[in-house]
């Protein structure tokens, strides 16, 4: 049984995304949310910086999913299944990350397409699938995601560090604006978004009473191991769990928040010609 619907298939294919509406249950989503934001590790390994109006763009990242429950999620048949099915290969893990965009002071996201920095990561094709999984109900209010349905099919633009913000050429931002429709993608705390890695998206600032956080798991084709090291893994064999997973290990206090966090500011990115985006 195909883990998609042809529907959903043709729209990622189609459009560069698609929502799988209501993936996680209330329940599964409330484990994750209550794991998160007590977790004094995750809160520890955000990298910070100014979105450049003072507001702050907040994240955590992790290169290996782990035992805990953000692994059962990246881990699970749910999300799994249907990765490898857009991706045409089997799928491994190559990194998760809370976005931490706080209520009042979370910080905007400029346009990019994710394939834009991990083009510098040794990838040769844009084989790879990123699923945000809303934690908390995101709306135009609290800084949404927002992306230019379709701007996939333009492939990779270049990507241009501006101040502390590594974004898309501004001037093909603008012009694919008019071409493709500016779609903000309003989640429920449980919705899943699959988007290809050429898609351009960003997002506002959130200055509402309300946080924003979001789970993006990202993974990459087993035919497409870098040809060189980077600070995320090549192919790495990954395990997938039972759905019904996430309920056990986010009931187990001992087990839920174990992962390795990424130390975002002492590794080897310093090299790189877009070193201050923790995105890449
Ligand atoms: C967002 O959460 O608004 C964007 C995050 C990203 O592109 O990684
Ligand atoms: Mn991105």
């Amino acid at each position: 049984m195909s883990a998609l619907s042809e529907t959903q298939f043709n729209a990622y294919n189609e459009d560069g995304y698609f929502f799988a509406r209501g993936l996680f249950s209330p329940e599964e989503i409330q484990l994750l949310r209550e794991t998160a934001t007590n977790d004094h590790a995750m809160d520890q390994a955000a990298s910070l910086r100014d979105d450049g109006t003072g507001a702050r763009v907040r994240l955590s990242l992790w290169n290996h999913p782990g035992d805990g429950i953000y692994g059962m999620f990246a881990r699970s048949h749910r999300v799994v299944d249907a990765v490898e099915q857009l991706l045409d290969d089997e799928a491994y893990h190559y990194h998760s990350k809370m976005i931490l965009k706080d209520a009042k002071v979370g910080g905007a996201w400029a346009w990019h397409q994710d394939y834009g920095y991990w083009y510098q990561n040794g990838l040769l094709f844009p084989k790879l699938c990123s699923v945000m999984i809303a934690v908390d109900t995101a709306t135009e209010q609290n800084g949404c995601l927002q992306v230019l349905k379709g701007s996939h099919h333009m492939g990779r633009v270049n990507h241009i560090l501006s101040g502390d913000q590594a974004g898309a050429d501004l001037e093909r931002v603008e012009h694919a604006k008019e071409v493709f429709p500016l779609v903000h993608c309003t989640m429920t705390a449980g919705d899943a978004l699959f988007f290809h890695p050429n898609l351009l998206h960003a997002s506002a600032a959130n200055r509402s009473d309300d946080p924003r956080w979001a789970l993006i798991c990202c993974y990459n084709a087993r035919g497409n191991n870098p040809y060189k090291k980077s600070h995320h893994p090549c192919y790495t064999k990954l395990d997938k769990v039972d759905d019904e997973m996430i309920i056990q290990v986010g009931q187990n206090d001992s087990q839920r928040a174990r992962v390795d966090f990424a130390n975002l500011d002492s590794d080897d990115r310093s090299a790189t010609s877009l070193s201050n985006d923790p995105n890449q």
